[in-house]
This record gives C-alpha cells, sequence and structure tokens, in this order.
C-alpha cells in the first residue's frame, strides 16, 4: 500500500482506487492466512435454544433440562424471521447474549462486526463463548450454574439467591456437559485449520485445480498436501511478470 500512496516516484491512487486495492488485499488476507479454512472446522449450534413455555415440551434431554432448570431466570432470543414481533421476556438474562448492540450502533457497521463495550455481555454469555470444547468441564454455560461447593462459579446464585446446579453427578448437568464433549469429538473428527491433521474440503481442492494449482489427478482421500504452500502457489500465480527488456 506505501507504493501507491504518492511516495513510491509519484505513484498515487485515486481514493476510490486506493480503496479497491486494499479491498482486494483484505479479502484475500482471511486471519487464517489460508482459503482452506472456509467453512471448516464447523460444529454448530453451540447452544441450544431454552425453549418458551409457551411452546410445545421439549424431546430431547438437554432442552427439556434447559427448560426445567434454565428457564425460570433465562431465555433464548429467538429469529426474528420464524417469530417475527418477538421480545425478550422482561427479568429474564438472555442465553446466548443477541448481538443486538452491533446494529444499534448505527449505520456503517456491519452486524458482523465485533463492537467491544464496558460490561461487554458477549464476553461471558455469545453463542461462541458458552461452550469450551477444549475442556468441557470448563465451559461457562456450566460453571456459571454450577455451586461453588461443586467446583463452579455460582454467579447464577450469587446473582439470584438460588443454587441451581449443586452436584456434577447431578444427571441434569451430565445431559448439559454432553453435547458440549459430543460437539468437541466432532471438532476433533472434522478438524479446524489450526488443528494437527487438518484436511481441507471438496470445494478449495476443487478450485486449486481448475486454477491449476493442483494436478487434476490429486486425490483429497490420500494425498498429502500442505494448504498455506498450496495459498502461496495459487498467490504467485496471480503476480504480474513485466516482460524482459531483453526477451526477444
Ligand atoms: C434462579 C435464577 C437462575 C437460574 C435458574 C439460572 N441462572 Fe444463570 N444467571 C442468573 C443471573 C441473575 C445471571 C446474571 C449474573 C450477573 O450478570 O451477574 C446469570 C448468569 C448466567 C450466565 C453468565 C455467567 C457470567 O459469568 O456472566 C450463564 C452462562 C448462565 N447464567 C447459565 C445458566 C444455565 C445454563 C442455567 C441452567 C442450568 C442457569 N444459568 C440457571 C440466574 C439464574
Amino acid at each position: 500500500m506505501d507504493k501507491i500512496g504518492g511516495a513510491h516516484y509519484g505513484a498515487k491512487l485515486e481514493p476510490k482506487e486506493w480503496r479497491t486495492v486494499w479491498m482486494w488485499i483484505e479479502s484475500g488476507a482471511t486471519f487464517s492466512g489460508t482459503y482452506a479454512a472456509l467453512a471448516t472446522g464447523m460444529v454448530g449450534p453451540s447452544w441450544p435454544s431454552i425453549p418458551d413455555d409457551s411452546e410445545p415440551a421439549p424431546k430431547d434431554r438437554t432442552s427439556a433440562v434447559l427448560q426445567r432448570r434454565c428457564g425460570e431466570c433465562h431465555a433464548s432470543p429467538r429469529n426474528p424471521q420464524t417469530h417475527p414481533g418477538w421480545t425478550a421476556p422482561e427479568g429474564k438474562i438472555l442465553l446466548p447474549h443477541p448481538r443486538n448492540h452491533v446494529r444499534q450502533a448505527g449505520p456503517g457497521v456491519a452486524v458482523h462486526e465485533r463492537l467491544v463495550i464496558p460490561n461487554d455481555p458477549l464476553v461471558r454469555r455469545s453463542i461462541h463463548t458458552l461452550w469450551n470444547l477444549s475442556h468441557p468441564e470448563k465451559s461457562i454455560a456450566l460453571l456459571a450454574p454450577l455451586s461453588k461447593e461443586a467446583g463452579g462459579w455460582g454467579t447464577c446464585e450469587a446473582a439470584a439467591g438460588k443454587a441451581v446446579l449443586t452436584s456434577t453427578t447431578d444427571a441434569d448437568y451430565r445431559s448439559l456437559l454432553d453435547p458440549i464433549h459430543r460437539n468437541a469429538e466432532r471438532l476433533d473428527t472434522i478438524k479446524r485449520f489450526d488443528m494437527p491433521g487438518f484436511r481441507p474440503n471438496n470445494q478449495y481442492v476443487r478450485e486449486m485445480k481448475r486454477f491449476g494449482i493442483l494436478p487434476p489427478a490429486f486425490d483429497l482421500s490420500h494425498d498429502p498436501i500442505d494448504v498455506y504452500v498450496t495459498d502461496q502457489a495459487y498467490w504467485r500465480s496471480l503476480w504480474w511478470t513485466p516482460m524482459s527488456l531483453n526477451s526477444p
């Protein structure tokens, strides 16, 4: 970008052109450092909704436990498309916490942006932080309602003056822990880009073949691949190589 800001032999792009180059680099530079990470390693939904009392009784155990043990004080936000006009029940703490304050931040702020605000409720109640897939027992979703005597934080108890879960041998505690373990196992199978043994998906391989970066005979089921090296070869294939002055 320094080269197009005017310091380099007077090369200065118009603001719109400068922004186009900037956005091109931005969109190419995913934080993982490889396009192979796209749409891989996802095990959601990471938090089942707490069923509303007005809805039919939940069939799965985890939902039933959430309703019975958490629903008194917590509610889950509903999708406005399936529940038009839904508003949070008064006095209930939302679990997970919706990202409304991002939308309220005003024009120019995209919904995926993460604005950090004082005492940010998303730190402890975001859908992305409730579960700990590396150490399921250390999930905020379990530590908050579990009493201190049983190894939890006792957050709900301290705030509401009423014990919620008092033992890790409680069958309801196990019903909340089981899906976290299942998702941890699933992630270990499908792998995220930064986990040992990660393999890219079919789409990545298909496109890399299309651009001639991977050979047509590459077989994802057993051929070795280093996705960082593959990405580098892809970007290098787009480099502009000026014609040599000496060439015929
Ligand atoms: C009797 C009421 C009550 C019940 C039942 C309850 N909670 Fe809470 N919970 C609270 C209150 C109040 C807070 C807010 C605490 C605060 O912000 O200081 C809270 C906060 C939380 C948090 C955020 C923790 C943090 O550190 O900020 C999580 C996660 C949570 N509860 C999960 C649960 C789960 C899961 C259940 C059911 C197993 C549950 N709670 C049951 C009252 C309750």
